[in-house]
């Protein structure tokens, strides 16, 4: 039996061996080459027909069906009442009794209503939990692409991880369970097919504190939810482990004496830091708790530079500041919310009817409805998630160019929307304002001060955040050089083979 690390990211994912020796990736993607890592995100789609809806919505529409017939039949005796002769008496009397029959026909009641509901349905309309239950899953570029071309035959779930520390409404808590499941068996059925050995056995990688505002109660929400969905993909052994203490495992095996290092995994989600004692003699140990200085983190990752990019450099021609007739300015929230991906109710709203609505309004009383038209489109076309993953593309190029052109096409034709860095570091200043104050509470909560320090995860790579942290903030410190995106999961590979060294004498006793 094989243990394997799995960083399940925000952003990505990547799944790795640890032989004793070497890390081994497992391709997760054939459509990205020669990478390790995939999208989290999954698009759940139906190829043909969508499946029969839940049996709520089949009652609700079974209940208005039935209202419609009471109000014929009503309508049906006021007629035999008025009706001039015995003839016309008979014809609202047969009617009457056709009606009643229709009224009682359960079977046939509920064939209407399952015809009418799928006549109107949309995908976006089922929920979660039939969603997961019945449709396919296409994982990482294949399903992004699927989403890209037929948005209509499915349901995009930019990233899981963000929902699991969130309030869930019933069944949705289910469905991440079986969500999550799938991803996970996926990981775990390419890793024995590639390592060609089963594989029962993981170390999963988790935030200090998960993407939420409800603290220690979603954390524990979100550990049940992987430690279900764990068991469903057919894994007998898991233990979590904290992102940052992974990426500290791994550079461990780099150091050549005792130093404690101050890392800080930096993604798409979350900042995680923690400040650890790190020793070449201390890597065989399984639990290393005491070494642990200090680790915090906070909801702090790349998607909200995405989101704030947006509000700062491309709302503003969609209509962000224009002024309406009452001189009140276009509201502001009409752009946050749509760039709540990681907010399922507050997406939902922002699709509705009514918020259709209010965007229509609004578009007619402003000078340039022209510039709200693109909004609407979004609102419209449910292109959230797409804009979203631009703007994450307009900040990952800004990290090696000063000015670049964003096309947006698929809002509306030769839309596109010209990007400076200096446009993109004053999006990121509160952001980055937050991240070194997560910084400053890890180094205060230490009693031992850091000699390293090892920033990790894809944020990293920006030469915003390296700046401010390497240069501005903690000059004194030297910098180990390290992979921005792998350091977390071979961390855990490593403590994956720990854990089944565990595990096999466990089982020999
Ligand atoms: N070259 C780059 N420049 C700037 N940002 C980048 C670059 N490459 C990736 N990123 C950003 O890094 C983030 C993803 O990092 P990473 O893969 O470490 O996150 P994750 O592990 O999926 O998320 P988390 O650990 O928070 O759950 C995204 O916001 C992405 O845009
Ligand atoms: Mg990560």
């Amino acid at each position: 039996m094989a243990a394997i690390g799995i960083d399940y990211g925000t952003s990505n994912s990547e799944v790795s061996y640890f032989d004793g020796q070497q890390h081994h990736f497992i391709k997760l993607d054939p459509n990205v080459d020669g990478a390790n890592k995939i999208r989290s995100s999954v698009f759940i789609y139906y190829e043909h027909e969508l499946p029969t809806p839940p049996v709520s919505m089949i009652e609700a529409k079974v209940a208005q069906i039935k209202r419609a017939i009471s109000e014929q039949i009503d309508k049906a005796k006021e007629g035999y009442y008025e009706a001039q002769d015995a003839r016309e008496q008979q014809r609202y009397s047969n009617q009457i009794d056709d009606l009643r029959a229709e009224f009682h026909n359960l079977p046939d009641l509920q064939r209407r209503a399952i015809e009418l509901l799928l006549k109107d349905m949309t995908v976006q309309d089922l929920p979660l939990k039939q969603l997961v239950e019945t449709g396919q899953f296409a994982f990482g570029e294949e399903g992004f692409k699927r989403y890209l071309t037929t948005p209509d035959k499915g349901r995009l779930i930019y990233s899981p991880k963000n929902f699991l520390g969130a309030s869930l409404v019933a069944g949705q808590q289910q469905a991440f369970v079986g969500l999550i499941a799938k991803q996970l068996e996926f990981f775990r059925l390419s890793a024995e097919q590639q390592l060609n050995k089963p594989v029962d056995t993981a170390v999963i990688g988790r935030p200090v504190k998960f993407h939420g505002t409800r603290g220690q109660e979603g954390n524990n929400q979100a550990i049940d939810i992987m430690t279900q969905a764990a068991k469903l993909a057919g894994f007998t052994h898991v233990e979590f482990l904290e992102e940052p203490i992974a990426a500290a495992y791994k550079i461990e095996r780099t150091l050549d004496q005792h130093t404690n290092v101050l890392v800080a995994d930096i993604g798409g989600g979350t900042t995680d830091i923690c400040c650890i004692k790190l020793s070449p003699e201390k890597q065989a140990n399984h639990n290393r708790q005491q070494d642990v200085l200090s680790v915090t983190g906070a909801r702090l990752g790349g998607m909200e530079c995405d989101k704030n990019l947006i509000i700062k450099s491309i709302a503003p021609t969609m209509g962000r500041g224009m002024l309406m007739r009452n001189g009140l300015p276009v509201p502001p929230t009409f752009f946050s919310d749509m760039c709540a991906v990681d907010d399922i109710p507050k997406l939902n709203q922002f699709f509705s009817e009514e918020y259709w609505l209010d965007i229509v309004q609004t578009k007619s009383d402003v000078k340039e409805p022209k510039l709200l038209a693109r909004l609407l489109t979004v609102q419209e076309e449910k292109l959230s998630a797409r804009l979203v993953n631009s703007a994450r593309l307009a900040k990952e190029m800004l990290s090696s160019k000063d000015t670049i052109t964003l096309p947006l096409h698929y809002i509306e034709p030769d839309y596109d929307v010209d990007i400076t860095i200096e446009e993109l570091s004053s999006s990121m200043q509160s952001w980055m304002k937050k991240v070194k104050a997560l910084v400053t509470e890890c180094l205060r909560n230490s009693i031992e001060p850091p000699e390293m320090l090892f920033i990790t995860g894809g944020m990293s790579l920006s030469p915003i955040v390296k700046k401010e942290l390497e240069d501005v903030m903690l000059p004194h410190l030297p910098v180990m050089q390290g992979d921005a995106f792998n350091s977390v999961c071979e961390g855990l590979g490593i403590q994956a083979s720990l854990l089944a060294q565990r595990v096999a004498e466990a089982a020999s006793k």
